[in-house]
């Protein structure tokens, strides 16, 4: 079939004209076409209700729920969207949306019922599933996913604080003396919250000379709450505080200049310190944000006590760096995300570390060895790879921008290796206990609150006006805390959870029956999870492999099994619906009968829809009934001229055995019905966000839910598939946009 033409068949959005010649024995199977639901999931949803709260969950994940959020997973599902879909899936057909919506903030008990997630990443539905009573298998091919979801249920342990505080005394004992300088004001040796680098290119000035300068974003080191902010100067390159930015004396030297000018290079004779350079790109660090006991913190000029300092520490890692635990494995080559490290040259992971930060992780992670309880060990594991993101060459300040002050930009604000222009080296032990990107601060603020939340979770209940009105602890919910070492145990014994490491289209299922599979698969290619893991594996390795020498031994994390698109591992679109299919068979296998399998997606192209309903499709699933949900940090996006929302789609299967042939013309008559049913009753319920919908969630969850009641669908005799019908609904989403209510 060719698609454009059936975009120009004026029949499409016609009303009349859809009755087809083509109708044949098949088409009057009304009743095995549209299925009573087996499932409370397959008949409704309260998406309103749960979106509004995951609302306030997206800018909040570290008080709503703690547990999603002590080590980064890249592009995790909201908790609340998540519960709400496991009490939905688990909930007999005759329970409504509202009845699911009241359980959400009550205790609930799905005892005996088994929830399976084949690809858990940071363990999302694996929290939400044993919470509500549920037991929980769940697979991830990625090892650093499969041990965050491993901690994130994992049993506690009293002594676990004992254990850190010994790591930290010993690890200050060895690393404090390498982050002191000297107060600016009283002279005293303190100590040191951050270093700021800036990058030094070469470049030709206005007589056409080579030179070498500092390249900064602009000359605003940190924005101050009254307007006023700290500046570097251009000529004498010191840090101070000026009342007005835009128009500054220098107090050291006098030099008058404006610090908001943007992308400015200043000319210097010589570097104090090089970081890298040669082939990859040079730093030299130009400031020092001190903390002294007298006269408070503040920012100073790198000056000849902190390059002594940098250079002590560079010589005791020299010494050291055979005793500490330190990746020494190359970057894949080949990648989509590794290939912007690559053309820097940066090919060995160690790389993205200077001197002082590899002597400080290195000793850290050595004292976090010799701790002889593993299950202290493999907490303190997990908090000291959270710390690695804030602790690299690739962080940055967020102070210089006035929206975010006072913390540090981790390297994973964007799902890539973003070249860092100024970048940040944070003092990895802090001098305050709430230093942002700290050891101390995640053990103290992200772990040891997801584990009091692991014991107590706690939900909150909104007012109309979406602030919050009261914080409700979910009495007898818990999360996790029994790992079983097999399916069988888990499910013959008092156990919560069986975690999985492998590809799950091998994960062995034969013997058992699951009640639901809720899950969430990679988004074709918008996120390289193994390219960005790898990252934290390499450390991570230094210290599990002992304890896990199978799931630990690989160098990198890329696998050909990942179910993503990669352009440069030339991973298709077709390889990708095929990965993903394999995985929706062995959830096929898994599933008991009137079980239904629910997941996530999004996407901008109409062609990964499609593939995603062929995998479904050729899986031997169907799907039911599609619901917008609120995602990770999805956008707003403008659609002829008016903001938009885009949504996930949280897609509903179940098994099923299609008999019947459908008629193109026929399938897109409901689709049409079905969206503009659909927005309609957005538009007027008085939800701001459902309004603004973008309707291409709502016009293609109708494709799927028409277009895979059929075994096959037929348009002028030639079988239609499934990204040929995802694309002819394009034009219709463009259509409904613009039609009036
Ligand atoms: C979208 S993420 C899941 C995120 C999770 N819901 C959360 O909130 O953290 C998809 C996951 O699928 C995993 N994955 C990809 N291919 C897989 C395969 N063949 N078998 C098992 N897991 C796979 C990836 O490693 C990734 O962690
Ligand atoms: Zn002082
Ligand atoms: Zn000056």
């Amino acid at each position: 079939m060719n698609s454009n033409n059936q975009i120009e068949d004026p029949r499409l959005y016609q009303r009349e004209g859809t009755q087809s010649e083509h109708v044949g024995p098949h088409m009057n199977m009304e009743s095995e076409e549209d299925l009573a639901p087996n499932s409370a999931i397959e008949r409704d949803f309260p998406f309103r209700e749960v979106n509004r709260l995951a609302e306030s969950e997206v800018y909040n994940k570290h008080h709503y729920r703690p547990t999603n959020y002590q080590h980064k997973w890249w592009a995790r599902r909201l908790g609340s969207v998540f519960r709400t879909l496991c009490i939905s899936s688990l909930s007999d057909p005759e329970t409504t949306a509202e009845d699911v919506w009241k359980r959400y903030a009550e205790s609930n008990d799905f005892e005996d019922r088994v929830v399976l997630d084949p690809f858990m990443g940071g363990g999302t539905t694996g929290q939400e599933a044993t919470r509500v009573g549920a037991k929980f298998i769940g697979a991830d091919l990625n090892p650093v996913a499969w041990y965050i979801s491993r901690m994130g249920l994992a049993p506690q342990t009293s002594i676990l604080e004992m254990h850190f505080r010994q790591v930290m005394n010993s690890s200050n004992d060895e690393i404090r003396p390498y982050y002191k300088t000297k107060c600016p004001d009283c002279g005293d040796e303190v100590g040191v919250q951050f270093y700021l680098w800036v990058e030094n290119v070469e470049y030709s000035n206005i007589q056409n000379e080579r030179q070498v300068g500092r390249e900064y974003d602009t000359l605003v080191v940190d924005h101050k709450r009254n307007g006023g902010a700290t500046v570097v100067c251009p000529e004498c390159h010191s840090l101070s505080e000026v009342k007005d930015p835009e128009t500054t004396d220098c107090s050291k030297c006098g030099h008058h200049f404006d610090a908001t000018q943007e992308d400015v290079r200043v000319p210097i004779d010589e570097p104090n310190l090089v970081f890298n350079g040669g082939e990859r790109p040079a730093y030299e660090p130009y400031g020092v944000k001190y903390d002294c006991e007298n006269c408070g913190d503040g920012f100073s000029k790198f000056g000849d006590f902190d390059i002594e300092r940098y250079e002590a520490a560079s010589e005791r890692f020299r010494e050291l760096s055979d005793e500490l635990p330190l990746p020494e494995q190359s970057i894949p080559e080949g990648g989509e995300k590794t290939r912007d490290l690559h053309n820097r040259n940066y090919t060995k992971w160690t790389h993205l570390f200077n001197d002082r930060q590899l002597l400080a992780l290195g000793t850290l992670l050595k004292n976090i060895k010799n701790v002889d309880d593993e299950l202290a060990r493999h907490y303190l594991t997990l908090t000291f790879s959270a710390t690695l993101e804030f602790n690299n060459m690739f962080c940055s300040y967020k102070g210089a921008d006035p929206r975010g002050p006072g913390a540090v930009r981790h390297i994973f604000s964007h799902h890539a290796y973003v070249h860092p222009g100024e970048p940040l080296e944070n003092n990895p032990l802090g001098t305050k206990p709430r230093q942002s990107g700290t050891f101390r601060y995640l053990y103290e603020y992200r772990l040891k609150r997801a584990l009091k939340f692991q014991n107590e979770p706690v939900e909150r209940i909104l007012n109309g006006d979406g602030t919050v009105k009261e914080k409700k602890s979910i009495k007898g919910e818990k999360i996790g805390g029994a790992p079983a070492e097999s399916i069988d145990e888990l499910l013959n014994e008092d156990k919560t959870h069986y975690l999985y490491c492998g590809d799950s289209g091998s994960l062995p299922v034969d013997d058992i029956e699951v009640d639901a599979v809720i899950s969430d698969p990679p988004y074709y290619d918008s996120v390289q999870y193994a390219e960005l893991a790898d990252f934290f594996y390499v450390w991570m390795k230094q210290s599990l492999e002992p304890d896990f020498p199978d799931i630990f031994a690989p160098d990198t994390v890329v696998s050909e099994d990942e179910a993503v698109g990669n352009r440069t591992r030339e991973k298709s679109l077709d390889d990708y619906q095929g990965l993903l299919q394999g995985v929706f068979e062995t959830a096929y296998d898994a599933l008991k009968e009137d079980g239904p399998m629910v997941f996530t997606f999004h996407h901008k192209e109409p062609d990964a829809w499609g593939a995603v309903l062929e995998a479904i499709d050729g899986a031997g699933f169907r799907v039911v009934n599609t619901y917008p949900v609120r995602g990770e940090n999805r956008l707003s996006v403008h659609i002829n001229g008016q903001r938009a929302i885009q949504l996930d789609s949280a897609i509903v299967c179940r098994k099923d055995h299609k008999r019947s042939t459908g008629e193109w013309d026929d399938v897109v008559q409901a689709i049409e019905d079905e969206s503009w049913e659909r927005l309609q009753n957005f538009h007027e319920s008085d939800d701001e966000d459902l309004s603004l919908l973008d309707a291409s969630v709502v016009v293609r969850g109708a494709c799927m839910t028409q277009f895979s009641k059929y075994e096959e669908v037929i348009n002028n005799g030639e079988q239609v598939n499934e990204r040929e019908a995802m694309n002819c609904v394009e034009d219709l989403t463009h259509e409904l946009n613009n039609r009036e209510f």
